[in-house]
């Protein structure tokens, strides 16, 4: 499998059941699904991961489907987006159509009509990359991911040393660090530079894992293990065969399934639920957290024969203040992977620069990319300067002291929508799109006593 077979779909609906149905039934190792359940959540999603195929439910409780589609296309350039509509709205649909939905699907559906609408659309977008790795001379373009470790300080040269000794081997790997360190990147490069590189790299984020369902999603079941089991289905070990499986947030695996994974572990087999056969797997192990393991071990939640099963090899990715001087490298590689088409990259002021230095970030690296990349958005001839700062920052930064240091994020929050409000002239579906909340949240918050 090569990067331009991966599809990245998100499924938005407020429906459950059917996120969770569409999850399930187009599982497959060159799919990343990923599920949201209103628009706001949607928002956060398209944030984080560039999707290239988008199931929309027309209706939604907190924002117009038709609405959606038209900042989702604007935000992600060639997404196809297939709205999911009841009867008696494919009227609307087509409507939509007209306006660049790729395809609409109406529910109920049937599952074979949802794999060929969708496999129509991943077929656009795979002419599109080719077309657009034809242009830029055989590169893709910004992956929602980058390929390799940016930045240099101690601990991150540290970093870099042990992922190229630990990636040929076969050893688990234990990444931690605090939210927005970069472990997701870290171990997409583990997995790159180990020989199953050509193998799918299996993504599950624990704290995701149903309960009743954990051992079936991870181990599969067959026919008739339990009532709904209608098919027997391959679980994610299966799916990472001769490839790696990395579970993120291994702090939220139940401690019912602990005990399991240990022993798939230590021997390579398992069972599928409502199987006696064992069956074979060869699968390369990668855990996250941004919980204290140990801590979890000591408060009788994480069995200690597991943690130090997985702790064999441990990456710490430290917070970002506390390698600030990565902070410029960092900065000047998202203001070139944000830059637009032939313009110049956009530059920052020395009060900026002052504030990004000074900041906490308590969001590391990904608040740090969230700041630029607003701050991108209302530059003013390609610089940017303190005015496209959130509040939070200006407070942490350039020493004007003026601000209360201890404001609620409540307030925070609240001044800064205001001020992106002040910057798009009051236009509020402007400064929604800013600042990824709907219309709708926006006037509650502003309302908000
Ligand atoms: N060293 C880095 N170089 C380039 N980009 C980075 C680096 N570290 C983090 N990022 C970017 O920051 C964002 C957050 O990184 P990532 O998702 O890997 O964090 P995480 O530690 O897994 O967070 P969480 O605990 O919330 O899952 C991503 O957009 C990623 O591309
Ligand atoms: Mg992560």
């Amino acid at each position: 499998m090569t990067h331009s077979d991966l599809m990245h779909i998100l499924v938005v609906d407020d429906e459950k059941s059917i996120r969770r149905l569409i999850e399930k039934e187009m599982a497959s190792p060159r799919r990343v699904i990923k599920t949201a359940g209103s628009g706001d959540e949607a928002f956060a999603a398209i944030r984080r991961w560039a999707f290239d195929v988008i199931l929309l439910d027309i209706r939604l409780p907190d924002a117009n489907g038709l609405e959606l589609m038209a900042q989702f296309q604007e935000d992600l350039p060639g997404v196809q987006v297939i709205l999911i509509t009841g009867y008696g709205e494919v009227h609307d649909a087509v409507e939509a159509m007209k306006n660049g939905a790729c395809d609409y699907i109406t529910k109920p559906f049937d599952l074979d009509a949802l794999e060929q609408v969708v496999e129509k659309a991943f077929q656009h977008v795979r002419a599109r990359r080719e077309a657009m790795a034809r242009q830029s001379g055989g590169q893709a373009k910004r992956t929602a991911y980058p390929q390799e470790i940016i930045g240099h300080s101690g601990s991150m040269d540290r970093v870099r040393f042990l992922i190229d000794k630990v990636s040929p081997v076969q050893v688990p790997v234990l990444i931690t660090g605090e939210s927005g360190t970069g472990k997701n990147v870290v171990a997409r490069v583990i997995h790159r530079q180990s020989a199953r590189a050509e193998k799918p790299l299996i993504t599950k984020n624990c704290a995701t894992l149903q309960a009743e369902l954990v051992r079936s999603e991870l181990f599969g079941h067959c026919k008739g293990a339990f009532t709904g089991a209608t098919e027997s289905r391959d679980g994610l070990l299966s799916m990472a065969h001769e490839g790696t499986l990395f579970l993120d947030e291994i702090g939220e695996l139940p401690v019912g399934v602990q005990a399991t994974l240990l022993r798939v572990m230590e021997t390579q087999t398992f069972r599928r639920v409502g199987e006696k056969e064992e069956r074979k797997v060869d699968v390369r192990f990668l855990f996250a957290t941004n919980r204290n393991l140990r801590k979890e071990v000591d408060a009788g939640r994480f069995r200690e024969d597991l943690y130090h099963r997985l702790n064999v090899f441990n990456i710490e990715l430290l917070p970002l203040r506390e390698r600030r001087e990565e902070i410029p490298v960092l900065l000047e590689y998202f203001l070139e992977q944000l830059r637009v088409g032939k313009q110049p990259a956009c530059r920052v002021s020395k009060k900026v620069m002052q504030c990004l230095m000074n900041h906490d970030w308590p969001g590391n690296v990904r608040e740090l990319h969230n700041v630029i990349e607003r701050g991108v958005i209302l530059a003013e001839d390609s610089l940017i300067t303190e005015q496209a700062l959130p509040a939070e920052l200006l407070a942490s930064g350039g020493g004007d002291g003026g601000d209360d240091p201890f404001l609620p994020l409540k307030e925070i929050e609240r001044k800064h929508m205001l001020k992106v409000l002040e910057h798009v002239n009051g236009n509020r579906s402007k400064a929604s799109e800013l600042l990824g909340v709907s219309r709708k949240t926006l006037y509650r918050k502003l309302l908000e006593p």
